[in-house]
């Protein structure tokens, strides 16, 4: 038995030593961290007391010097394993500059994303760690522009039903309930924010999915809620480098998480959707020409 996720059930991964090419080196007890490999008297062996129970992180196979253990299911296949390549690698250099080019794009060129940059881009997002493998992160692609309209203004309509509770007296009367910060953050942004999408909405604009040839959503189900934020990242840093423009989009997750089944059921998302992040994806109609310095909240080394 090993951890559960929506994928896999409690099925743990299962591990086949080949004695024949196994050196006993070790360098696979020493990266797993579930305690399912052990050395015992100078010979290899699966522990009959592991941490969860192979998890199918994969990353004993992955450094075995000699090709002399596998480990399958949990999602895994033999077919999963490639001999890395290590030249062409970006250098520090080469990938920070393309982190400071990024920009959130909201502005799209009325062209299309051909599918072949969007497998592209998901090759890149699925590379991503996650809390627990394999990935329980679930994708929606609404490919082409009318798509992402569609599916703008389905949950604006959606969002237009509950208006109500985002309205100054709702907001009073919740306000002993949700807490100050809450209380602020609805007045100031969600308030407002449901309210341009709406009167917009009227006029056909989409300032939701700003009008973008191409969407990705990225949605968590037993996952650590951190999962489909990463992948996403990734998504933006790939589009990037294929000379696309992205914008992350946090203003749908929130309301799925606790509303819209019907929205959901369209759309074939889960009726108990967890945390999710929305991309948008086009050619930039626009090109920046500065750089923006951040900075943290704070960096202290304590
Ligand atoms: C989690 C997250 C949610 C976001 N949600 C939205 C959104 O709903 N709409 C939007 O226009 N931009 C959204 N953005 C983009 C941010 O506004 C943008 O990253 C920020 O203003 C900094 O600009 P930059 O990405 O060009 O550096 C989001 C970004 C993140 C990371
Ligand atoms: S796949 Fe991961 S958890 Fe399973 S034995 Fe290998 S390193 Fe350990
Ligand atoms: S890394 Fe490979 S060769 Fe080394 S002990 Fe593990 S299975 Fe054997």
């Amino acid at each position: 038995m090993s951890v559960i996720t929506s994928r896999t059930g409690t099925e743990n991964g299962r591990i086949t030593i080949n004695y024949e090419k196994c050196n006993a080196c070790g360098l696979c007890v020493m990266v797993c961290k579930d305690f399912s490999l052990i050395m015992e008297d100078g010979r290899l062996k699966v522990s009959d007391r592991p941490l969860f129970g192979c998890l199918g992180c994969g990353q004993c196979v992955a450094v075995c010097p000699h090709d002399a253990i596998m480990v399958e299911g949990r999602t895994l296949s033999s077919a999963d394993f490639e001999v890395l390549k290590s030249d062409n690698l970006p250098d520090y250099a080469s990938l920070y500059q393309l982190l400071l080019n990024r920009r959130s794009i909201r502005d799209f060129k009325d062209k299309p994303v051909p599918r072949e940059l969007t497998e592209k881009i998901l090759a890149m997002a699925v590379t991503a760690p996650m809390g627990l493998p394999p990935s329980d992160v679930g994708v929606m692609v609404l490919e082409g522009k009318e798509k992402v309209r569609q599916f703008s203004f389905d949950f604006i309509d959606m969002l237009k039903k509950a208006r109500w509770m985002a309205s100054p007296a709702a907001l009073k009367l919740m306000r002993p309930f949700i807490g100050k910060e809450n209380y602020l953050m609805f007045k100031t942004f969600v308030t407002p924010m449901v309210n341009f999408f709406a009167e917009t909405r009227e006029k056909e604009e989409n300032y939701l999915l700003y009008d973008a040839p191409l969407a990705i959503v990225f949605y968590g189900n037993l996952s650590d809620p951190a999962d489909p934020y990463i992948a996403a990242t990734y998504a933006t840093l790939a589009a990037e480098s294929l000379g696309l423009g992205a914008c992350m989009i946090g203003s749908i997750g929130p309301f799925l998480k606790n509303m819209g089944s019907d929205f959901k059921k369209k759309y074939h998302l889960p009726p108990r959707m967890r945390d999710s992040i929305t991309v948008v994806i086009g050619y930039p109609r626009i090109k920046y020409r500065k750089t923006i310095g951040r900075s943290f909240e704070r960096v202290y080394y304590a």
